[in-house]
């Protein structure tokens, strides 16, 4: 099949941006094998507050901007914590250049944007294949914790986790740990959920 100039272009990019990324991520998580991963950190708020109080756990975030990426890269500068990293980088793409046995302990998604009409459901980060590439970097026990503000975001959470066969809802688990996003402050309620990796 025959691909478009722009579309070979836009492959090409991708492919370069992938190898910079896997670069980065070799050099600077050298050694590491456990990580505490954050998906869409934002600002990187809750994640360098995780860090400095759990300075054991490697905590890597991920975000799509760059100034945000930025804020939390400054964060972790001025606070010198060693064991805090964040990275330029869109999930999908992140999940696919890490090295294979770097395991996550904890997965935490805070206030994902929501994408509330139907047809563009597919963009939410939780997805079936999501929780599939998750568990499989996740030992048992291992956890996913969710938290938003959207009731129906919330809600399709919850049932993609109810249906999946590695996940288990812990309605007896405690939320890792208390800090206010940027997003949840805007917010006036939220709901969280904390899944177990059987
Ligand atoms: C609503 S904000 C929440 C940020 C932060 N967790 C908080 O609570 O303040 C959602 C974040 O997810 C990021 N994001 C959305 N889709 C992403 C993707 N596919 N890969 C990486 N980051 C993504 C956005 O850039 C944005 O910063």
């Amino acid at each position: 099949m025959e691909i478009s100039e722009a579309h070979a272009r836009e492959l090409e990019k991708q492919v370069a941006r992938k190898q910079q990324l896997r670069e980065q991520i070799n050099g600077e998580l050298a050694g590491v094998e456990r990580i505490l991963f954050e998906a869409g950190c934002g600002h990187g708020h809750w994640l360098a507050d995780y860090a400095e109080a759990n300075p054991e756990v490697t905590c890597v975030g991920i975000d799509l901007i760059t100034w945000r990426i930025r804020k939390g890269l400054d964060k972790r500068d001025k606070r010198n914590l060693k064991n805090l990293f964040f990275y330029k980088a869109e999930l999908g793409e992140f999940l696919e250049v890490l090295p294979p046995h770097i395991r996550f302990e904890r997965t935490v998604l805070l206030f994902p944007d929501p994408w509330p009409k139907a047809k563009h459901h597919r963009r939410r980060m939780v997805q079936t294949a999501f929780l599939d590439e998750v568990a499989k970097r996740t030992d048992t026990g291992g956890t996913f914790c969710f938290r938003s503000d959207d009731r129906p975001y919330f809600d399709w959470t919850v049932e993609h986790l109810e249906t999946h066969p590695e996940w288990e809802i812990d309605d007896a688990a405690q939320w890792p740990h208390e800090t206010e996003t940027y997003f949840q402050s805007l917010m006036e309620e939220y709901f969280s959920v904390v899944a177990r990796r059987v």
